[in-house]
């Protein structure tokens, strides 16, 4: 694997899955392949488990790493071709990532969508301009709209979990009192379709995703609907798509409660944290022994661990 953008990026997703959740009972076995190479996670925004289950995943491959804070310690970068660099950017992201790439084996970026404009954030500038100018690898780790890190630890969490081979999988939207982006549902549906996992998606009337990733997915308006014997109830907040990162409706009544969960076939809940109690899902849920939101985040750690891993022996 040359970078890991999108999940696209992996060739055989059931057995990057298999090969996760084997690496997961010795995850040292690996400890030797990451020696004298150094992971830089650059963080244009805020995180707690990408960044922490990335770094852990690297040391446990014997790997150094270097982390920074671009926004608070970084210059302010310059992302135009043939600009003058006259306004508050100091440094252009050419030799920013050529000089990061001195320092580092492999690149890890966060930069989320600004939701000002849709055809700006589906430019995914920041991670492609890493792309165009670092001359090592680029790893995903949350971009405008995608985040396939999350996705894989999600893929994993499904199948140690599920009872059945194919089982029911509802992706359902919850209410947020800021904008959010789509990232996360976005590869959590291209995951599901890559996996041919029996998913629909339930959100209300002017929330449907990107009409080219949710393409062949039913769609629900009716949430209580949607849980009708659902195995597994994957939560995310996402921002309109159509009015593009607007809040349309912030509607309580599809925040998971207890009732709503008791419609399913004893579902797991599942959401990629953080998140906000009693605003997307009461305490009764995420408290419950349903919940699996805790065995996400810890696959995040493997996630990263088998993706490293594929960079650096440069496996399909
Ligand atoms: N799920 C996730 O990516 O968490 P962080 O934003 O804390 O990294």
């Amino acid at each position: 694997m040359k970078n890991f953008i999108n999940i696209n990026d992996i060739v055989d997703y059931k057995s990057i899955v298999k090969e996760a959740i084997e690496l997961k009972k010795d995850p040292y076995t690996l400890k030797n392949i990451g020696q004298k190479k150094t992971l830089g996670l650059i963080f244009f925004n805020s995180s707690l488990r990408t960044r922490l289950s990335t770094l852990k995943a690297a040391k446990m491959l014997g790997m150094e790493t270097l982390t920074m804070n671009f926004k608070s310690e970084g210059w302010q970068l310059e992302f135009e071709e043939n600009t003058i660099m006259l306004n508050n950017s100091a440094e252009h992201i050419k030799e920013a990532a050529q000089v990061i790439s001195q320092y580092c084996d492999i690149i890890g970026i966060r930069a989320f969508a600004q939701l000002k404009s849709k055809e700006d954030d589906e430019k995914e500038k920041v991670i492609n301009s890493f792309l165009k100018y670092a001359s090592v690898p680029i790893l995903n780790m949350e971009s405008c709209c995608a985040h396939p890190l999350q996705a894989l630890a999600d893929a994993i969490t499904i199948e140690e979990n599920k009872k059945i081979s194919n089982p029911k999988i509802v992706l359902s939207w919850a209410p947020h009192p800021k904008a959010l982006p789509h990232a996360v549902a976005n590869s959590f549906v291209n995951m599901a379709k890559i996996n041919d996992y029996n998913i629909i998606i339930t959100n209300p009337i002017g929330y449907d995703l990107n009409p080219k990733i949710t393409g062949g997915i039913k769609i629900i308006h009716n949430q209580e609907e949607a849980f009708e014997k659902a195995d597994f109830i994957y939560t995310k907040n996402w921002s309109s798509y159509n009015s593009y990162g607007k809040i349309l409706v912030n509607d309580n009544s599809w925040k998971i409660n207890k009732t709503k969960m008791e419609l399913t076939n004893n579902a797991k809940f599942m959401h990629c944290l953080p998140v906000r109690r009693n605003v997307i899902v009461d305490d009764s849920v995420l408290d419950s022994n349903s919940s699996l939101v805790i065995n996400q985040a810890n696959n995040r750690t493997y996630a990263a661990q088998t993706v490293l891993k594929k960079i650096i022996l440069n496996e399909k």
